[in-house]
């Protein structure tokens, strides 16, 4: 008999959840499952030994967006140590929603995007109609919010403040069907579709700003309709480096009168939302191990 090589991984989240969410927990006991020795770490803990790992998989690192330099940097650190998932390349790519701009350009059905960088006049082509500012940088809805048609001044007070703090606003018109079909999340392991869920709306004229890392999101498990199926497969394959690249993508896709659009293709740190899909842990498991 031969030796039986122990695969080993680490979960890497952050500070504010040391052991991992309550996915993160059940990935953590599928992997333990399937024979690997698995453990959480805090990314930006200065005494993490991430050589010791065969696999660093990106997980719940939930505060990074406002310290994205610092992150990119610690994951082309690992990524020289050891092996990382998604590499550094994914996440510099994904962390930013300029993105959406280049999936457009390959021909996937995107919602209509605008940007504004500092220093540029706060001014944008959805004044007019309701709609969403946010960073282009940020995660979990905040710095994200919604504004009415006849609410330019506020719209344009939000971009002013969002790119005086040196982000890039992204401003996209509202699309309303999210509000009683809500969104759709697909989740895509190793290239495949694994399983999908539905978000409910989050963003209503006149709320606050979001605190804390994200805001709480109504979730339910959804059979994905063929036309989110196909939306899914080719913001996929647009995917730099093809689909089979990520390990694990996350494709949100917003409901029109014309078919689903694509809201975030996020490679970073989705959720998976396996609570929805528990019996697709051991999978999703086993694909993580076949890149140890
Ligand atoms: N253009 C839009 N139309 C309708 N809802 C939107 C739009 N943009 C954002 N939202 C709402 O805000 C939430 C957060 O925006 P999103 O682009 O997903 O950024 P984040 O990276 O913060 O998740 C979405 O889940 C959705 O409910
Ligand atoms: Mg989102």
């Amino acid at each position: 008999m031969g030796a039986v090589t122990v695969r080993r991984l680490a979960l890497a989240t952050c500070s504010e959840v040391p052991d991992l969410d309550d996915e993160g927990r059940l990935l953590l006991d599928a992997l333990r499952d399937a024979g690997a020795e698995v453990v959480p770490v805090v990314w930006d803990d200065a005494d993490a030994d991430w050589a010791a790992h065969d696999l660093v998989v990106v997980r719940s690192t939930w505060d990074y967006a406002e310290r994205r330099g610092e992150f990119l940097a610690w994951a082309d650190r690992v990524s020289g140590l050891t092996r990382l998932e998604n590499p550094p390349a994914l996440l510099r790519w994904t962390t930013d929603k300029r993105y959406l701009a280049d999936l457009a350009a390959a021909g996937v059905p995107t919602v209509p995007s605008a940007f504004v960088a500092p220093g540029e006049d706060t001014a944008h082509p959805y004044l007019d109609v309701e709609h969403v500012v946010k960073p282009s940088v940020g995660a979990g809805s905040r710095g994200a919010l919604r504004f009415g048609a006849d609410e330019a001044d506020r719209s344009r007070a939000h971009v002013d403040a969002l790119t005086r703090d040196g982000l890039t606003a992204l401003v996209q018109p509202y699309l309303a069907e999210v509000d009683t079909a809500g969104e759709t999340g697909v989740v895509c392991i190793d290239g495949e579709i694994s399983h999908a869920f539905r978000k409910g709306a989050l963003l209503a004229v006149g709320d606050a700003l979001v605190e804390g890392l994200f805001k709480e999101e109504e979730i339910t498990a959804r059979e994905p309709s063929p036309l989110e199926v196909e939306v899914a497969r080719r913001a996929l394959a647009a995917v730099p480096g093809g689909s089979a690249a990520p390990l694990y993508a996350r494709v949100d896709l917003l409901p029109t009168p014309d078919g689903p659009l694509l809201l975030e293709l996020e490679l970073c740190e989705p959720s998976f939302f396996l609570d929805t899909a528990p019996e697709r842990a051991a999978s999703v498991a086993a694909a993580f191990l076949r890149r140890a």
